[in-house]
């Protein structure tokens, strides 16, 4: 076999090259100490990264909370509310850690209620600490304030007054008046919001709950 065969095949057959030294043993340690730096450095990195992806994830606490004030327009047309559910166009008022406060426009469903009534028949809401509960105050002077998100997937839903029910036009889920699921894939019924009144103002909170679950998970406190 000639020698040119043995340069083309790549086997080696004279002594060792550098590539094949291990080095001494302090040179063995050294390189096993910067391999592992390495590895150190880079989760460290990496895990820096992650937090502010997961906490934009998490409700802020600087931001959880925000009541936005309803005019008194709009808290005229609640007061208005009998038998139909009124939609409220109000102002949103929203802020995250890299957002100055926004103001953006939104709207709820506001419903008046008989409080004996409606816990009837939405008693999961009232079990606060419970998945399906909601931790503040259901009912407030009276009136419910409905998310219009659509906990199947997020859709807004109408109400229809003809079937005296909210549908919605992405896949056909109904609820009922008081928001009780009535048929459709929605996993649970509607999520009601915080209303309070601050000094005869009535403002209301904005919590954006998990599509597709039959528990309220929050997601975040913003639109
Ligand atoms: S998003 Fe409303 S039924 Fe699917």
């Amino acid at each position: 076999m000639s020698k040119a065969g043995d340069a083309s095949s790549g086997v080696h057959r004279g002594a060792p090259s550098a590539y094949d030294d291990p080095g001494t043993p302090e040179e063995i340690t050294r390189r096993r100490f910067m391999a592992n730096a390495t590895l150190a450095i880079g989760g460290v990195i990496g895990l820096s990264l992650a937090i502010p992806i997961v906490g934009s994830l998490i409700p802020d606490a600087n931001s959880k909370g925000i009541w936005s004030p309803l005019d008194a327009k709009e808290y005229a047309q609640l007061d208005s509310a009998t038998s139909t559910p009124i939609k409220l166009d109000f102002t949103l008022k929203g802020k995250d850690n890299y957002l100055p406060e926004q103001d953006s426009p939104e709207y709820v469903w506001g419903i008046k209620v008989d409080p004996a009534k409606f816990e009837a028949k939405r008693p999961n809401l009232f079990k606060k600490g419970s998945p399906a509960g909601v931790p503040y105050d259901v009912i407030t002077m009276n009136f419910v304030i409905m998310s219009p998100i659509c906990p199947h997937l997020g859709c807004r839903f109408n109400w229809n007054a003809s079937a005296n029910k909210f549908l919605c036009p992405c896949h056909g889920s109904q609820f009922n008046f008081d928001g009780t699921h009535e048929a459709g894939p929605a996993p649970r019924g509607l999520d009601p919001l915080p209303l309070r009144d601050q000094s005869g103002q009535a403002e209301v909170m904005w919590i954006h709950y998990r599509s597709t679950t039959p528990d309220r998970i929050v997601v975040s406190y913003l639109a």
